[in-house]
């Protein structure tokens, strides 16, 4: 019996997911690399590499984590690299995005030697929350001016890749489709000069009912028309639905609902959902109790949502909190000294191994 809280990674969860990425590679010739951003959880990179192509990331620590741990490709992106961080980011990558074309100036001399590519924003994404909207008014994310870009590309020199992230957890492929259009007829010329493209993340191509036949062939005719190897970055669409956030039920009350308090907090395991104000998920959730499942932290809003059960819940009982995989392990915290969730994997054959517990060692080294 491993102690909750824990996070269970369940290998036979993920499986789908990477079986559909490794089809569409095959299809379309596309190569899916994992966004580190979204999921960062090493023990299982192995298993994950033979069917992905490598890594993505948003800073030097996830680029070194990528190169040492994950199987292919390196590719170093970040907002804005460091003086300091440069040399090691071009040691540890296969290729190096810039955000800006003054990132991709002043970088220049120590990133000659590796293939470069540069962040190109479109101006529109199928987001339509601000916060996460790449597109919204004023974005930092990326180059907007095809003029700008061309001049760069002149100049400069050396570029040989454009990345676009402008999707946000897109399941509509007419929505992907009509944006790729819109990328080919703003950038297209510039496209036809490069030798890859990176469409990003947020494309949720996993999901059942995708159709993922009229995904490959966009893709595979989007790389043919312009000459390009495409890739994409899969996060979310790589591990949705593949870890559950294994509590038990520590306290029970009356306050007008049923609430019940677990050994897990929101906004330190699941701190996501608290940022964009979504309700986790429960399985199951029927029957005819319904119950407020609430974190053990002090925020008062620490509650995870109201779900139904066949039985009242006791203290004593164990739930299963969803989709605790993209964003969620890689944002976990030390608020309030709740005891950090230990990590399991479920192997394909159903045994479960514990990976790694954290103690009060781990609460006491993240501060001084
Ligand atoms: C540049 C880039 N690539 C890939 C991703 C992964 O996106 P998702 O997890 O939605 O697939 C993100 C997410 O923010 C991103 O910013």
């Amino acid at each position: 019996m491993i102690q909750t809280p824990y996070y269970l990674v369940d290998k036979t969860r993920l499986l789908p997911n990477l079986e559909k990425m490794a089809w569409l590679r095959q299809a379309s010739g596309a190569k899916s690399l994992l966004a580190l951003k979204c999921f960062a959880t090493w023990d299982v990179f192995d298993f994950m590499s033979a069917y992905m192509d490598g890594t993505t990331s948003s800073s030097l620590y996830e680029v070194r984590l990528g190169r040492e741990h994950f199987a292919g490709e390196t590719h170093a992106y970040s907002v804005a690299w460091a003086d300091h961080e440069i040399d090691e980011v071009v040691g540890h990558c296969d290729k190096i995005i810039f955000n800006t074309i003054g990132q991709l100036r002043r970088f220049d001399a120590p990133s000659r030697a590796k293939v470069r590519g540069l962040r190109v924003n479109p101006g529109v994404s199928s987001s339509s929350f601000d916060l996460a909207d790449p597109a919204r008014p004023f974005s930092r994310l990326g180059e907007h001016d095809a003029l700008a870009i061309e001049r760069a590309l002149d100049e400069i020199g050396g570029i040989s890749g454009f990345m676009f992230h402008n999707n946000c957890e897109n399941g509509r492929f007419e929505r992907f489709d009509e944006l790729l259009s819109h990328i080919e007829s703003r950038f297209g010329h510039l496209i036809r000069r490069m030798d890859w493209i990176s469409l990003g993340g947020g494309i949720a191509f996993t999901q059942a009912g995708y159709p993922l036949e009229r995904f490959a062939e966009r893709l595979k005719r989007f790389a043919g028309e312009h000459g390009v190897q495409v890739y994409l970055e899969p996060g979310e669409a790589a591990v949705a639905h593949s870890t559950t956030l294994e509590v038990t039920v520590l306290d029970t009350l009356y306050n007008g609902k049923r609430l019940a308090i677990v050994d897990s907090s929101i906004e330190a395991h699941m701190l996501d959902l608290l940022v964009y104000r979504y309700a986790a998920r429960m399985e199951p959730d029927a029957g005819p109790h319904e119950w407020m499942v609430c974190g053990k932290s002090c925020l008062a809003g620490d509650v995870f949502g109201e779900f139904r059960f066949e039985q009242p819940l006791q203290v004593g009982d164990r739930l299963s909190i969803q989709d605790a995989a993209a964003y969620t392990m890689v944002k976990k915290n030390w608020f309030n000294g709740v005891r950090m969730p230990a990590i399991a994997v479920r192997e394909l054959d159903g045994t479960v191994r514990l990976v790694r517990e954290f103690g009060y060692a781990d609460f006491a080294a993240a501060l001084s």
